[in-house]
């Protein structure tokens, strides 16, 4: 797909930072020096500082604390799949339901839908995800990989492992993960990963990543519930993160993991999903429903599910429920 017109031009202004003259822009885009100006005036009206002048033409000097889908496609480039076609909602209810809609519609996978805020933002086990406008990453992918429905958690896995990547690019801090889905931040949430399948008993038909990452939250804007056990990068780091280029360091992360997750090459991210598990190698309880296990976590197996070595000798599997680590 070709770039979208905003996203050209804002690749063009990211490229010259001392400024790009109006017909350059418009021999590049193939567009009038006045439909260049109409479309830099809209950039303008939703945020973006943009300078003109006589000697060096257009400089970005300033960028809005928002998410807006060409510009997001200016920073991420060209992928392989994960953010070819990002859609960006300024509200809904959850974005996961959205990607629902759109793999029902047929959509081809690596649509990314991201939304501002969530009104009814869903984690695991049927809980309530609270995403309060712009100050976070609310988004969902669709995936449409070829996978045994056992092998989903492996989406799961590879989420993390880009999440954690991201964050340490951006952010600079290395956090933990608790499987199968929490990243953590001095055992504190700071992400959260939702991935909800629809297939056979056989086959995957599509598989919903949704993503959630406290970004810019200070400690007052938690809901009080949540205070001690989640928070924020900004919390962490002690400064507010730019939530866009964060969004395309994760899209591109997510996009190379996927690959070698298509080439079959799921032991390397399972490898580097070990290295930032706070939970391998800990006593920890399971809870899955009514069912509950004790044991060591030793590693993940080929499908992304946790082995936990019980008191007694076996090795259990586990493919879903809650962690808790016991010492
Ligand atoms: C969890 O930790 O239990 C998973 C949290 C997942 C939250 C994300 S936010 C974007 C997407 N839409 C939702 O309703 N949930 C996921």
């Amino acid at each position: 797909m070709r770039e979208p017109i905003d996203a050209r031009i804002l690749s063009a202004l990211r490229a010259s930072p001392a400024g790009v003259s109006g017909a350059e822009l418009a021999g590049r885009l193939g567009l009038t020096r006045a439909a260049v100006w109409a479309r830099i005036e809209e950039l303008r009206r939703v945020g973006y500082g943009i300078e003109a002048s006589p000697h060096t033409g257009y400089r970005l000097v300033s960028v809005p604390d928002l998410l807006h889908a060409d510009d997001l496609l200016s920073r991420l480039g060209r992928t392989r799949v994960i953010g070819r076609d990002i859609r960006v909602f300024e509200e809904t209810a959850s974005t996961n339901d959205v990607v629902e809609k759109l793999a029902r519609d047929g959509v081809r996978e690596g649509v990314v839908v991201f939304a501002e805020s969530q009104s009814r933002g869903r984690g695991r086990l049927g809980r309530r995800w609270v995403s309060p406008r712009r100050r976070g990453l609310w988004f969902s992918v669709l995936l449409r990989p070829v996978l045994r429905p056992q092998a989903v958690t492996q989406v799961t896995v590879m989420g993390a492992v880009a999440l954690i990547r991201a964050i340490r690019a951006v952010a600079g801090l290395n956090p933990g993960v608790k499987w199968p889905n929490d990243v953590q931040w001095e055992g504190r949430k700071v992400a959260g990963i939702l991935t909800e399948m629809s297939g056979e008993l056989d086959s995957v038909r599509h598989v919903i990543l949704g993503i959630g990452v406290d970004v810019n939250q200070t400690a007052s804007e938690f809901p009080e519930d949540l205070r001690g056990v989640a928070t924020s990068l900004r919390q962490a780091v002690g400064r507010p993160i730019d939530r866009a280029e964060l969004a395309a360091v994760l899209l591109r992360e997510l996009d190379s993991a996927y690959a070698r997750l298509r080439e079959g090459d799921f032991e390397r991210i399972a490898d580097e999903w070990e290295a930032a598990c706070t939970t391998i190698g800990r006593q920890v309880s399971v809870q899955q429903g009514d069912r509950r296990w004790q044991g060591r976590a030793e590693s993940l197996d080929s499908e992304g599910a946790l082995l936990l070595r019980s008191a007694y000798g076996h090795l259990e599997r586990i493919s879903g429920g809650d962690v808790t680590v016991v010492k």
